[in-house]
């Protein structure tokens, strides 16, 4: 029982089949704002907790069983690749993720290790065969990475950034050092991802949370097609989401990547921004993960606002436009999933 049954909602959903119930996972949705979680984490740093599968997998599946949502996504992070690249990665409380040694010159590129993704990450596949075992073949199961631009913009900047000079001089500089560094980030990134699908993923998710600083010009010169690139080294028909935030303007070049669902944030009508990529791709958002903090009626009442703009139609997953925030009210969250699962498309 490696993989969920194909006529899940959230599989057929990605496969843009018809579907009785909008499919709903909430991004983040295993974190802060779950007491469980918060009492784990005064056990174990972040980083044991995503090497220790045993517990990473009790955080994924609980996760799931608690919130009621149609997949699991696996207790990890989009930084974990950065340790066997020997930058240094750590996780400081209140401001995140911090580097080491970032990556600067071609010469720090130069210096990147080859190493084996199945030694220094299979733990990761681990929480997927241990998260199957509990969960069974009812729920799927996402795996994901970071997008080569996202990955590269942590490795290069030190942590997270707010213009993103250092990238973008490295682009504008140095496209060759650039170009090297996408390549490289590509390569450990599809062995990641198929090591995450040989272990029981379903579908996997490419994480470029920062990726709308760009220009639609420096999207299609610098990242879109090492994006392409790795999308066609996904395990065939492994569903692929690529998602990103502030993406207006790149929605199109996203969907050109060759993957099969687009995920975008709450500041694009849902309605209109389908029609504009084309119905012929799914879709998945797109509440504003601050909508959360309002009242209960507030609530619900903003989520059958996305569910009446995707209109039934086949090819919806619904999501936040970001992650879940880490003071959000839990009742909410339930009172989402069961908004999403009650609606009925008329
Ligand atoms: O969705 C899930 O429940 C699965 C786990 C998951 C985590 N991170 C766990 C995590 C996923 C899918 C991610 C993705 C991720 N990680 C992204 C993309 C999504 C996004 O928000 O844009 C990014 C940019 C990261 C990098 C990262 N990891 C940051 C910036 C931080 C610190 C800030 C923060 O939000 O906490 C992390 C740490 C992290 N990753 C935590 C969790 C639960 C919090 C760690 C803790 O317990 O203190």
């Amino acid at each position: 029982m490696k993989y969920a049954a194909p006529d899940s909602l959230f599989l057929r959903a990605c496969r843009r089949e018809a579907v009785a119930q909008t499919p709903v996972w909430l991004m983040r949705q295993a974190g802060r704002y779950l007491p469980e979680y918060r009492s784990i984490r005064e056990k174990l740093t972040f980083l044991e907790l995503c090497t220790r599968s045993e517990v990473a997998a009790e955080v994924t599946a609980g996760t799931v069983r608690h919130l009621g949502v149609d997949a699991a996504i696996v207790f990890a992070d989009i930084l974990l690749p950065l340790v066997p690249m020997g930058l240094g990665l750590t996780y400081e409380k209140g401001d995140g993720p911090r580097v080491a040694a970032p990556l600067r010159t071609g010469g720090d590129v130069a210096k990147l290790p080859a190493f084996d993704v199945g030694e220094r990450l299979g733990y990761v596949g681990e929480t997927i065969r241990l998260t199957r075992g509990d969960l069974g073949t009812a729920t799927p199961i996402i795996g994901f990475a970071g997008a080569p631009f996202t990955v590269a913009s942590y490795a290069i900047e030190g942590g997270s950034s707010r213009n993103y000079v250092h990238v973008k001089t490295m682009m504008y500089r140095d496209p060759a050092t650039w170009d090297a560094l996408m390549r490289y980030v590509v390569d450990v990134t599809a062995d990641y991802l198929n090591l995450q699908i040989a272990a029981g993923a379903d579908a996997v998710q490419l994480f470029d949370s920062w990726v709308g600083c760009l220009s639609i010009g420096d999207y299609a010169r610098y990242v879109q097609p090492h994006v392409a690139r790795l999308v066609a080294r996904i395990t065939p028909g492994t569903p692929v989401i690529l998602f990103g935030t502030a993406t207006e303007s790149l929605l199109e070049a996203e969907r050109d990547t060759g993957a099969s669902v687009i995920g975008f944030d709450w500041r694009v009508d849902l309605a209109s921004t389908w029609e504009r990529i084309g119905h012929d791709v799914a879709i998945q958002g797109n509440l504003d993960p601050v909508a959360l903090f309002a009242g209960r009626d507030h609530v619900v009442e903003e989520t059958r606002k996305v569910l009446a703009a995707a209109a039934g139609r086949p090819g919806h997953i619904f999501n936040l436009g970001h992650g879940i925030l880490p003071e959000t009210p839990v009742d909410n969250v339930l009172a989402l999933v069961d908004a999403v699962h009650a609606y009925e498309h008329r």
